[in-house]
């Protein structure tokens, strides 16, 4: 289902007020209903709020769990922080690159798969952790990581 990323904004700003500091709630509001922020979305955000486009690009970027436009039907993102790097989060991410044939640009040959390694997931009590979309996954091993892949492989 479409999602009316005026009328969320609307409401947002009703929630949050109209000032700056409501861009952050806005824009993971919007990515949690979308999975992405949309190019549009960002000059609808822009446009509501009075701030310009650039700042929205910066928090964009700055932000690992925000991204702009959509990457692929699957956005994989393999922790790459301390305690899951010691429980072995890093034969995690190689599994995953291996199995779907990763590019260096993060994206599978089909374009169905993105890959990338982020910071800290929340769930160190249960490393190593990875995201599949909004989906999180803990306490891999390289073969359970091949086989949840493999099963997305195949839909
Ligand atoms: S260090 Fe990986 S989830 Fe926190």
């Amino acid at each position: 289902m479409a999602v009316d990323v005026k009328g969320l904004i609307q409401e947002l700003v009703q929630e949050y007020g109209s000032g700056s500091e409501s861009l952050l709630p806005i824009l993971q509001r919007i990515q949690e209903e979308k999975g992405f922020i949309a190019k549009e979305d960002a000059w609808v955000v822009s446009e509501q709020l009075g701030i310009p486009l650039i700042e929205i690009y910066k928090t964009v970027t700055f932000y690992e769990l925000l991204w702009i436009g959509k990457r692929a039907d699957y956005e994989i993102r393999v922790c790459g922080s301390i305690s899951c790097a010691v429980n072995g989060g890093n034969k995690i991410y190689e599994a995953i690159v291996t199995e779907l044939d990763i590019d260096s640009s993060g994206l599978s040959r089909d374009g169905r798969f993105f890959v990338e390694k982020v910071s800290c997931l929340g769930r160190c009590d249960e490393s190593p952790a990875m995201m599949i979309n909004d989906k999180v996954y803990t306490g891999l091993t390289p073969e359970k990581a091949r086989e949840i892949v493999r099963e997305l492989k195949e839909k």
